[in-house]
């Protein structure tokens, strides 16, 4: 019998019906069994959010200040075959309920383990997945492969969906005139092919990263100009968190006016600065097609 823990947690229920697709193949088999823990943040974080609400969690995703949690339902001295951790994306970060287990004491369980990750995100996930193996990688974790599903629209239009979703609550958008926000219902449907690949390599006890196999059936696409995109906008990031840090921690209504001024610095990135930055990545990827090479095949193998 094979034991998976899978560890995730999801705001809207996209990434909830992700990890229910991926592993839809382990379902009625009585070869493996499934503990499924959702990590709860306490308080929950709103949804929809509103705009303040949503820039609030800034400064603590950026620095990795982890959110209080509800105590979790597994057990961690339990020897699991697999650890899946299925994660999204909060500002080029790993979200905070997932910061807060990935510092919490239960994330022992990973020693010794190998760790699927899986995405479910906007499009932006390089650095914050950097974050989340090095977390890995320190509870004794071994990095087994990741899956990154991401929204396919252009970046710009995404940006627009993906905002009015988080604070209207609507993913379907105004009857078709822009693409549905988020993750396609076919990519959602489509991942229960990671499944049967992780499935087959646990059968085969094979303790290798399945990273490869994955990558064959389009696990993870490394978009070239966002390696430079998101560490430009990081730099930025840290200094906006440092600045609002400065007034106080989360919900402190000192706060508030900082968490304003970024509120619109974000309008004015998304709407001035993101379309200059895209053009001048792009053109960056052609003089620099070496380095951004190296930057794909890392990022795509998964490794530290
Ligand atoms: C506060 C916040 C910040 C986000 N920042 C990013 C980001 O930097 N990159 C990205 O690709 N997606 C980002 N997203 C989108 C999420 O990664 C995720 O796709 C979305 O919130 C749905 O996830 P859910 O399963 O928790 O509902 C952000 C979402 C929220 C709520």
């Amino acid at each position: 019998m094979k034991k998976i823990l899978i560890i995730h947690y999801s705001q809207t229920g996209q990434l909830t019906d992700i990890v229910q697709s991926v592993t839809a193949p382990f379902k009625n088999n009585e070869t493996v069994s499934i503990v499924y823990e959702n990590i709860k943040p306490k308080p929950a974080f709103p949804f929809p959010w509103s705009a303040t609400q949503f820039c609030d969690v800034f400064p603590e995703s950026v620095e990795g200040i982890p959110c209080e949690i509800e105590p979790v339902q597994f057990d961690p001295n339990e020897s699991y075959d697999l650890v899946i951790l299925a994660y999204q994306v909060w500002f080029l970060a790993p979200s905070l309920p997932i910061t807060a287990f990935l510092n919490s004491p239960e994330a022992k369980v990973m020693n010794g383990r190998p760790v699927l990750t899986i995405i479910g995100c906007r499009n932006m996930w390089l650095l914050a997945h950097e974050t989340v193996k090095q977390q890995i990688i320190k509870s004794g974790g071994r990095l087994f492969g990741n899956i990154v599903l991401g929204d396919r629209t252009n970046n710009l239009l995404g940006v627009l969906t993906i905002a009015i979703w988080m604070l209207s609550g609507k993913k379907k958008m105004f009857f078709g005139l822009l693409p549905d926000a988020g993750i396609s219902d076919k990519d959602i449907h489509d991942a229960s092919k990671f499944g049967t690949i992780l499935m087959k390599s646990l059968k085969n006890n094979d303790p290798e990263s399945i990273q490869e196999t994955l990558n064959m059936h389009g696990a993870v696409t490394v978009v070239p100009q966002y390696i430079l995109f998101e560490k430009r906008i990081q730099r930025i990031f840290k200094i906006w968190s440092k600045f609002i840090l400065r007034k106080g921690e989360r919900g402190n209504p000192a706060r508030k006016f900082r968490v304003r001024l970024f509120l619109g610095y974000l309008f004015a990135a998304i709407a001035v600065i993101a379309p200059v930055s895209t053009v001048l990545s792009i053109l960056a990827v052609k003089f620099k097609k070496d380095e951004i090479q190296n930057a794909i095949d890392y990022f795509s193998k998964n490794i530290v």
